[in-house]
């Protein structure tokens, strides 16, 4: 089936929406490129996996085109937008999603204060430098939509290491700060916050990416889950973010849309519902 030409009548919810998605070469951006451009979007797949992200885009063509991009510098940030407006006029949509974790888990006292300030350069300065540049270009276009990928761990203590939980509550500290000032301008700010998924992300410390691992992965998310019978999927993610990359959503802003089978209101130490 081509990309733009889908069947069924909820296609087509983003028809010509000119999108920016950076970590738009695998897993959550990946899953989200695949998405948007099923429904007319023409996608920048922002991302510094070159070789992933230009086979990506052929594979949605002529809807994709891939920008090397480190979102820890403003200046591949600036030029991923321009290149949106250069390439197609202008642009809709802001996807803030590339982000990465050092997995050590250490104490306070043994951090590694140089692996903290690289998590916090891709994750908060990354996501920064998204705005103010889409920013940039939406304010005088009195339109637009960002999005920004949070976490679990953006919400709760003891989900991940110091250095990504404080990552990720800044992120929506961003987003939430973002709502405030650019809502004049028409402008929705908004993140999605997945609890865990079976991506690279979550299993760096593999040699190798099986699908048995794939399924273990999977199980250990579902096993501190608190929703039983579902397994987070990219593709769910993907969905969140069209929801609030549409029309549908033309009212959400400063909205975090937590995809994690409930698990962060619910604290079943209490023993009630055991
Ligand atoms: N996988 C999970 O369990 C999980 C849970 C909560 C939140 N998240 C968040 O979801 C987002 C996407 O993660 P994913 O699971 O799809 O991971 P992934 O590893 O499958 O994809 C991440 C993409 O981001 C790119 N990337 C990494 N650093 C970058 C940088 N500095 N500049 C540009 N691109 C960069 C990678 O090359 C990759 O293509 C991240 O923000 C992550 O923090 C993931």
């Amino acid at each position: 089936m081509s990309n733009g030409a889908v069947a069924g009548a909820v296609q087509g919810r983003l028809e010509g929406k000119v999108v920016v998605i950076t970590g738009g070469a695998a897993g959550i951006g990946e899953a989200t490129v695949r998405l948007f451009t099923k429904h007319g979007a023409k996608v920048i797949i922002a991302d510094i996996a070159d070789e992933a992200g230009l086979k990506l885009a052929e594979s949605v063509a002529p809807l994709g085109t891939f920008v090397h991009c480190d979102v820890s510098k403003e200046e591949d940030v600036s030029k991923a937008v321009d290149l949106a407006v250069e390439k197609h006029g202008n642009l809709d949509i802001m996807f803030n999603n590339a982000g990465t974790i050092s997995s050590e888990i250490k104490s306070a006292v043994e951090y590694d204060m140089k692996r903290f300030e690289r998590v916090m350069s891709v994750n908060v300065m990354g996501v920064m430098h998204g705005i103010k540049h889409a920013a940039r270009v939406m304010i005088p276009q009195k339109k637009g939509c960002i999005i920004n990928t949070g976490s679990i761990a953006g919400i709760l203590g003891g989900a991940a290491p110091y250095s990504y939980t404080a990552s990720k509550h800044a992120v929506l500290g961003l987003t939430k700060t973002g709502a405030a000032e650019l809502g004049k301008f028409g402008i929705r700010v908004n993140s999605v916050s997945p609890s865990g998924l079976a991506t690279y992300f979550s299993m760096q410390h593999y040699d190798e990416i099986t699908d048995d691992r794939k399924a273990e992965v999977e199980g250990f998310f579902e096993s501190r889950g608190n929703l039983k019978g579902a397994t987070l999927k990219v593709e769910d993610m993907a969905e969140a973010a069209l929801y609030l990359a549409s029309e549908e959503a033309k009212y959400v802003s400063g909205h975090n849309l937590v995809l994690d089978g409930g698990s962060s209101v619910v604290n079943h130490s209490w023993g009630l519902y055991q």
